[in-house]
């Protein structure tokens, strides 16, 4: 997300004032190629259809779920299975450069204080739209800024329909001479979502930082939260849920299933020292985890048998040569089927898809599904499902 605060750029979208009708005199911030259609103008066909797409001002709020790139039909699962919206919800999905998001309407959602743990951020959003932002938008986003003491902008654009260099300084202008004015300390921001023609004015409801029990790992390249969240979400854990993560790091992983599976036993394991020291540190609350340092390629577990391996796979950059992968991989999957209960899975989350298969292929008896696409901070990763065929 780009923090805006007032620098602005070129202007591409146009700022119109027409004709006579009260409808026509007032202001309008358009996106490039749209056009202004006045009271009196009564479109049939396509521009009808268009002029049906802009929010009525009575409308209700959207509700916008975002999460990591990647995340958004595993999120959608979530809010179901917390019972956060209907069941038969349908979600719009779109993509930013940064987020996944899921447009619902307000309808559909059956909590609203909620906390998935898949989600980056919950935003309610008054003010949405295609294309243009009437003047009555202008007006009830003024109004809805100051009821939430928002204090700043946050954007994030995706297409060109609305250009940062020109729509943004036109609307500051225009929430200026409705009395919004934002600080520099953006702690409370109204954010601003465009993706092609689709715009969205969100407010805040929930932040990822805010999940119960939620840990801020404090070591470099450490996995996001929400990102673990999801892999443990896909392992659907049950009771008695035996966990290894052979490669804990700082223990992100664990400690996300800590708060998805409370009963489930832990185990991790990292030959990095001082990657155990956090891991011990931020999982002390958690009861009954046994944390080891070693190389797990040998690593005896020495406990109950292992029902569901969770894993962050080195894949090179920080940790490992690309050429070392393939070996490491089958030497970890093979030790964790070793400790293996009978009905025994894994979630793992690699870039490296060629050495995973192929350490796969070579074990054999065992079955790779693709669970979601991902990007780990930009880089493009996949979460993978492992179980015995
Ligand atoms: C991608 S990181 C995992 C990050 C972790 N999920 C987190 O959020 O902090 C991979 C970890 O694997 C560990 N590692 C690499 N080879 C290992 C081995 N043979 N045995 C145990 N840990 C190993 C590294 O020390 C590193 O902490």
């Amino acid at each position: 997300m780009n923090q805006m605060a007032g620098k602005m750029g070129r202007t591409r979208a146009t700022l119109q004032e027409k004709g006579t009708s009260s409808e026509a005199r007032s202001c309008r911030i358009l996106a490039p190629r749209s056009r202004i259609v006045s009271m009196a103008f009564r479109p049939r066909g396509p521009a009808a259809r268009k002029l049906s797409r802009t929010q009525p001002a009575s409308a209700r709020p959207l509700w916008l779920f975002l999460t990591e790139p990647g995340l958004a039909a595993l999120l959608l699962r979530e809010l179901k299975f917390i019972n956060a919206i209907e069941r038969k919800a349908q979600a719009a999905r779109l993509h930013l450069r940064n987020h996944d998001l899921l447009v619902l309407p307000e309808v559909v959602v059956k909590r609203r204080e909620v906390a998935p743990r898949l989600a980056t951020n919950i935003l309610v959003a008054p003010v949405f739209g295609r294309e243009e932002v009437g003047a009555r938008q202008l007006d009830l986003l003024a109004q809805a800024t100051r009821r939430e003491r928002v204090d700043g902008l946050v954007t994030s654009i995706a297409g060109d329909s609305f250009s940062r260099g020109d729509f943004l300084p036109r609307l500051l202008r225009e929430l200026g001479s409705r009395r919004v004015r934002f600080s520099e300390s953006h702690r409370r921001p109204v954010w601003f979502l465009a993706v092609d023609d689709k715009f969205y004015f969100g407010f805040a409801r929930f932040n990822h930082h805010d999940a119960p029990g939620r840990l801020r790992a404090d070591r470099e390249g450490s996995l996001p939260a929400v990102i673990a969240a999801a892999m443990v979400f896909a392992a659907k854990p049950g009771s008695n849920e035996v966990i290894l993560d052979p490669v804990m790091g700082a223990g992100t992983i664990l400690g996300e299933a800590a708060q998805m599976a409370p009963d489930a036993r832990l185990n991790g394991c990292d030959i990095d020292p001082a990657a155990v020291t956090i891991a011990r540190r931020t999982l002390a609350d958690v009861r009954g985890a046994r944390l080891f340092h070693g190389d797990s390629t040998r690593a005896d577990y020495n406990g109950p048998q292992i029902s569901l391996t969770l894993a962050n796979l080195p894949f090179g950059k920080q940790h490992r040569s690309v050429s070392g992968n393939r070996a490491l991989y089958e030497a970890i999957l093979r030790r964790s089927l070793e400790h293996a209960a009978p009905i025994w899975r894994a979630v793992l989350v690699t870039s490296d898809e060629e050495s995973l298969r192929s350490a796969v292929q070579t074990i054999g008896g065992l079955s790779l599904a693709n669970v979601a696409d991902i990007r780990i901070r930009g880089q493009a990763a996949t979460i993978w499902s492992l179980r015995r065929s």
